[in-house]
């Protein structure tokens, strides 16, 4: 057996950098951990003659990734380039069809390709790591396909997006809109080149199809996530939602269903007692419920170079110590096919904020429009003034005051259609907000 694990890295970004400085500051403890030594051998980005803060220069330039990704004295084929096509795919399948392991951080490839790439993997005999691909440096892909293994998983959820988290606990620490809190994102560097990526769910729904697949054994299915953001959230929801007991959180959810898995990512009310709802600003927090271990929760750091590098390394580490195992925890071939459950059949609480004009029966129009569909009211509070911030609803008696709303359990097609009904009263003033509560503990 070679006494060296040559390492290709391809992508020199933030992350790259971060790997390439622990793989060349920490050579003697990660040969004592692994057993062999780790070898920066050969390094692929666009542009070769960069100062990055760390001497590369002993590994052998590739402009090419995917020649990197074949070349005969590379091992190991690190994928840090994103995206889920071009250089990305092509280099990663170049490496895998030369039959070397392949690290990635990539959920995006991984969402729309992980179960191909899986296959490929598979045939080849090689590994294909992610953990860093989900939540940056927590170390849930671990987790769940090795730990857990002995566990049946009824749900996983998380907030698994730093932008989204630090936005909302912002809001809610310091009573600042939305957009406020977006520009401070953006100007720390939070948000990533677009952040409506961030914002309206998408990254947390790559990695959240990911979760599902280790969860439930089934095929990655970003295509089929319910994904709402959290643009529409304001001052007046995370008050409101405070006073109830409630934080308001950006959630990715997969959960094991009678009628299939549901996957949604939507702006969620978590109890203030729940563990999900302590993890604040940048953070991350992955939970997962399953039968022999009841519930774990990891936290920790979503993203940043170091943190993001840490779990590349580890997965690094586990190629050299000779583990290699089925991508999704289970051989990828026999994973089954995704089967959906509808999101109008979720069931669970809400909150419901109507602007309620102030005519005689408005509020008895709203009860027995919910009560016509079969859902049954936990509280129902109208606050004159008190959780105002759009300019229409300024604590002037005249204008429509805010309403808030608690639903018991019941459905979403029941809600949807409620308040359909609702808006076709004229009691009410511009679009509804609805919220869904999970049930946690
Ligand atoms: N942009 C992501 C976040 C990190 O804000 O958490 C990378 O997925």
């Amino acid at each position: 057996m070679s006494k060296s694990l040559n390492i290709g890295v391809a992508g020199l970004g933030t992350v790259g950098v971060s790997l390439a400085k622990i793989i060349l500051g920490k050579a003697e403890v990660l040969k004592r951990r692994s057993g062999k030594s780790i070898v920066l051998a050969g390094v692929s980005a666009r542009s070769k003659g960069k100062d990055r803060g760390v001497d590369v220069s002993h590994a052998q330039w590739f402009d090419d990734p995917v020649a990197l990704a074949k070349d005969e004295g590379i091992d190991v084929f690190v994928e840090l380039i994103g995206g889920d096509s071009g250089a990305a795919e092509e280099s990663v399948r170049a490496a895998l069809e030369a039959g070397k392991h392949v690290v990635t951080a990539n959920k995006a490839l991984l969402a729309k390709h992980g179960v191909a790439l899986a296959k490929l993997a598979e045939e080849k005999g090689v590994s294909l790591n992610f953990e860093a691909a989900v939540a940056g440096g927590i170390p849930i892909v671990k987790t769940m396909r090795e730990t857990l293994a002995g566990n049946e998983v009824s749900r996983v959820y998380g907030i698994l997006n730093g932008t989204c988290n630090y936005i909302l606990s912002r809001m809610e620490r310091e009573g600042l809109s939305f957009a406020e809190c977006l520009a401070d994102a953006q100007r720390l560097g939070y948000a990533e080149a677009d952040p409506t990526f961030d914002i309206e769910g998408f990254d947390s729904a790559h990695k959240l199809a990911i979760l599902t697949s280790l969860a439930f054994g089934c095929e990655v299915s970003a295509d089929d996530i319910f994904v709402e953001g959290i643009t529409s959230i304001t001052s007046a929801d995370i008050r409101a939602a405070d006073n109830l007991g409630y934080r308001i959180k950006l959630l990715g959810v997969a959960q094991r269903t009678d009628s299939g898995i549901e996957q949604r990512v939507h702006p969620t009310m978590v109890p203030k007692t729940s563990a999900i709802a302590r993890v604040d600003g940048v953070l991350n927090g992955v939970a997962v419920d399953a039968d022999a271990v009841g519930e774990v929760v990891l936290v920790g750091p979503g993203a940043g170079g170091d943190a993001t590098a840490s779990s590349v390394i580890g997965d690094i580490v586990d190629i050299a110590r000779g583990v290699c195992l089925p991508v999704f925890g289970e051989q990828a071939s026999g994973l089954a096919p995704y089967q959906r459950a509808k999101m109008r059949q979720h069931e669970g609480g809400y909150y419901i904020r109507l602007a309620v004009e102030d005519v005689p029966g408005a509020f008895a129009t709203i009860a027995q429009c919910m009560a016509d569909k079969g859902i049954s009211l936990e509280s129902i509070v109208q606050r004159r003034g008190g959780i105002n911030e759009e300019a229409s609803l300024d604590g002037d008696p005249a204008r429509p005051q805010p309403v808030i709303m608690i639903t018991h359990e019941t459905t979403e097609m029941a809600v949807r259609e409620a308040l359909e009904a609702i808006a076709a009263r004229n009691v009410t003033a511009g679009q509804p907000q609805m919220l869904r509560i999970e049930n946690l503990k």
